[in-house]
């Protein structure tokens, strides 16, 4: 049995550590996004990609396994290959097994792909592009990225206190258009010289679908919503502003709704970001909107995502990519992939309570004062630590913790 998109969406409020609210705040106006219901045990597809993919991944590993312990869950974890490790090996970076895998899972958790090895390839053998695949194929099409300074980690912030304290931003962002996939696209030679191209194009079904649930994303967090485009330059800007507006006024009405300039945001997003509660844009607007956001949190190493379809398994990824320069050197940080399986457990698996106690195990740690080279500050008489002893000590305080408002099912 599926949950509807609504029960789902119900907990990306702001009111606990990233997003629960009551799910009785379920309004009769959205499409239906599919999550598995409650069970007991979960069929989970687990990517380690490449660079620091597999440390992160075994970290978190360990964490899932304290919570299974704990809870009485079942998580039964099978690896498939994607990215460079996927181009190695199968010299294809989504090989169609993975994706048949993928499919036929409850969930999917990936790590992060990419590497110098692959950066000269043709693109179609290039890690980037099995990412873009795996979207496409799995129609995920709306990517919540949450950035939510921990008031443990506000120093960490190149920006000052009163700039980041208190911020909790939501971005939701297009995930299988625009500019990424829109064709045609090429590298031609007119004229004598080489030209560049890639088409920027939205359809009004998939600018509605995805303002749909960022009016549900809104509408359960602080009702603000804004839509970022660049419609004074761009006609695919004008028609995106033209449907956000539609949809949001007929549907949902409670919802304070405005538009900004992509350039006034990302400048607005530094100045002030407090002003911002829900954000909904493009794929490209929001690949770089939601990198900026992170330096509001302090580290991309703190960003977890998930990644939603109208049916099937969602995709839970860290914002992070896979850090070639320091992969194998334990000193990356787990803590993106592990709030990434926290967004799992809430989205896909129906299972709140374990995604609050992973959230918490996480904020545990940081209150203890381990910190990864990311988020480790001079003089912050805080105790540096590697990834596996930040994914062991998660996995105590998953063992151990007393949960304060558990939500019950
Ligand atoms: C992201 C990444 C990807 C993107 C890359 C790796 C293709 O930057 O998930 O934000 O551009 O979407
Ligand atoms: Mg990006």
């Amino acid at each position: 049995m599926k949950l509807p998109l609504l029960t789902i969406l119900a907990f990306a409020s702001k009111s606990s550590a990233f997003f629960v609210a009551p799910a009785s705040k379920i309004s009769s106006n959205s499409q239906v996004l599919n999550a598995v219901s409650r069970k007991d045990s979960y069929d989970i597809t687990v990517l380690p990609g490449d660079g620091i993919g597999p440390e992160i991944t075994t970290a978190t590993k360990e964490v899932l396994a304290a919570l299974c312990s704990r809870s009485g869950m079942k998580l039964n974890l099978k690896e498939a290959l994607i990215g460079g490790c996927a181009i190695d090996a199968k010299n294809d970076p989504f090989p169609d097994e993975t994706l048949e895998q993928c499919r036929g899972s409850d969930s999917v958790l990936l790590a992060c792909i990419g590497g110098y090895k692959w950066d000269k390839n043709p693109r179609e053998l290039r890690p980037e592009t099995g990412l873009l695949k795996m979207r496409k194929e799995m129609g995920l099409f709306a990517n919540l990225r949450p950035a939510k300074v921990l008031p443990q980690l506000v120093e960490t912030s190149t920006l000052k206190r009163e700039v980041v304290e208190g911020v909790d931003v939501m971005v939701v962002r297009e995930l299988t258009g625009d500019v990424y996939f829109g064709t045609p696209k090429g590298i031609d030679i007119i004229d004598g010289q080489r030209v560049g191209y890639n088409n920027m194009i939205y359809s009004e079904s998939e600018i509605e679908r995805i303002a749909r649930v960022a009016g549900d994303v809104a509408s359960k967090r602080g009702k603000k919503l804004v839509s970022v485009d660049k419609a004074n330059v761009l006609d695919v800007s004008q028609l995106w502003r033209d449907v956000v507006t539609e949809v949001i006024t007929k549907d949902f009405s409670d919802i304070e709704l405005s538009h900004m300039y992509v350039d006034n945001a990302a400048m607005q997003l530094i100045r002030n970001p407090k002003q911002f509660d829900t954000i909904v844009c493009g794929n490209i607007f929001g690949d770089i909107l939601s990198d900026e956001a992170s330096m509001l949190v302090g580290s991309l190493g703190m960003l977890p995502s998930a990644s939603i379809g109208e049916s099937g398994p969602g995709v839970f990824e860290p914002c992070h990519g896979s850090a070639p320069d320091i992969a194998g050197d334990n000193i990356a940080n787990p803590l993106a992939m592990i709030l990434s399986a926290a967004m799992m457990m809430r989205y896909d698996l129906d299972r709140p309570e374990e995604a609050k106690l992973l959230e918490d195990s996480v904020e545990a740690v940081l209150e203890k004062g381990l910190r990864t080279a990311d988020i480790k500050q001079d003089g912050d008489n805080c105790e540096l630590v590697g990834c596996k002893e930040m994914g062991e000590a998660v996995a105590e305080f998953v063992s151990s913790i007393k949960i304060e408002n558990e939500i019950t099912a």
